[in-house]
């Protein structure tokens, strides 16, 4: 047995643990920088206030708010200046997985001992980084405690992870709270993700009893409450659930790494502009189908902790959730074509996450999982 556990030093989970950022942003520094995307938490004015507190703390703030949706080099770059300029000391991340992953990026970028290209191709980023702390707003990446950042390089049109020990956030601050504004269908597809990489990390070839327990106790969370906290997105419950099974997957697949779906989820999200989680739930049925017999004895216990009665009912089970939840659709009507298939095959094949998926795929077997995406079918030996 081989494991290694990559986390924050501090993770706080709670309702309202947002109100201790400045405490905790002041014991790494007094420059921060603040980096956030336009979100529903900037519409709702509480950015505004969390703004105000590290402001009275003493803090000399900067803000780069320049983040979007699935976020590119250009973007990570422009925050590294902005960094530079400011001497920021310490990089404060809040939002979804974008604002996050680009703040991660830029805190180990911005004085690391290589450029963002390189690490884009897949060096290792090394050298000094500043200390991040990072506040999701959404329940879905956990990149609050991950080691990578996913970038797109536009130009490329390629979509990859960054990585390094540096990337890890010092402290994550888990606030179900934050998630609270946040509308049903990104709650939808970012819980897509949680819920994919939990059961992606716990079938995972790198998966180890430590990874195990947590994914296990995420694929419950997520799971069980993804549908409440969508139809009602005021419910504490489901919102915490969804915070705790996002944090704990992200925390599974910082040891485990992930799969097949994840593989597949970069190179077609680079290329029709999909967010991630919706891209997840496209394809998540059919490669749990794809991977039921090497992994059979997992997919029971992943079914118990769903309170299923057999591993068999877990692929029509999942199925449902993901149509219902509205990530089914062909991906002709997002303006795929069977004749991409030749162009996708190979980033998918040659993807870090595909590496780690239980069963090997052959190039046959992706391009018949991107068909049958192109063209809206169900997963094979089902209704
Ligand atoms: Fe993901």
């Amino acid at each position: 047995m081989e494991f290694a556990i990559r986390c924050p030093n501090q993770v706080v989970f709670g309702w309202g643990m947002i109100d201790q950022l400045p405490k905790f942003t002041s014991g790494l520094g007094r420059r921060p920088l603040m980096v956030t995307g336009r979100s529903a938490l900037r519409a709702s004015g509480r950015l505004d206030d969390i703004l105000g507190a590290l402001s009275a703390s003493g803090a000399v703030v900067a803000l780069f708010d320049q983040v979007e949706a699935e976020p590119s080099l250009d973007t990570v770059l422009r925050g590294i200046e902005t960094a530079r300029v400011h001497e920021a000391d310490v990089v404060v991340a809040i939002g979804g997985g974008s604002a996050l992953d680009v703040g991660k990026a830029i805190a180990a970028v911005a004085y690391a001992d290589g450029e963002l290209a390189e690490f884009h191709a897949g060096r290792e980023v090394t050298g000094r980084s500043l200390p991040i702390v990072a506040a999701p707003t959404t329940s879905g990446t956990g990149a609050e405690v991950t080691p990578n950042s996913v970038l797109t390089d536009r130009m490329a049109g390629v979509k990859a992870s960054i990585r390094g020990a540096g990337l890890i956030p010092r402290v994550a601050i888990v606030d179900p709270e934050l998630t609270v504004s946040l509308p049903p269908k990104e709650t939808a597809y970012t819980g897509l993700d949680a819920f994919t990489q939990a059961l992606e990390a716990f079938i995972s070839t790198g998966a180890s009893p430590y990874s195990d327990a947590l994914a296990l106790e995420a694929i419950r969370a997520t799971g069980s409450w993804l549908r409440e906290a969508v139809a009602a997105g005021r419910n504490r419950e489901a919102r915490t659930q969804m915070a705790l099974g996002s944090l704990l997957a992200g925390l599974a697949l910082a040891s485990a790494r992930l799969g097949l779906v994840h593989g597949l989820a970069h190179p077609v999200g680079a290329r029709y502009a999909l967010p991630h989680g919706l891209v997840c739930g496209r394809f998540l049925p059919a490669v749990l189908a794809f991977n039921q017999a090497a992994a059979a004895p997992r997919y029971h216990r992943a079914a118990q902790a769903l309170g299923l009665e057999s591993g068999t009912a877990l692929v029509p089970w999942v199925t449902t959730l993901c149509e219902d939840l509205g990530a089914s659709m062909p991906l002709s009507t997002v303006g795929a074509s069977e004749a991409d298939i030749d162009a996708l095959v190979d980033p998918v094949l040659s993807a870090g996450s595909t590496a780690y998926n239980p069963r090997k795929p052959t190039a046959g077997d992706v391009r018949e999982l991107l068909r049958q995406a192109i063209d809206g079918e169900r997963p094979r030996g089902q209704a």
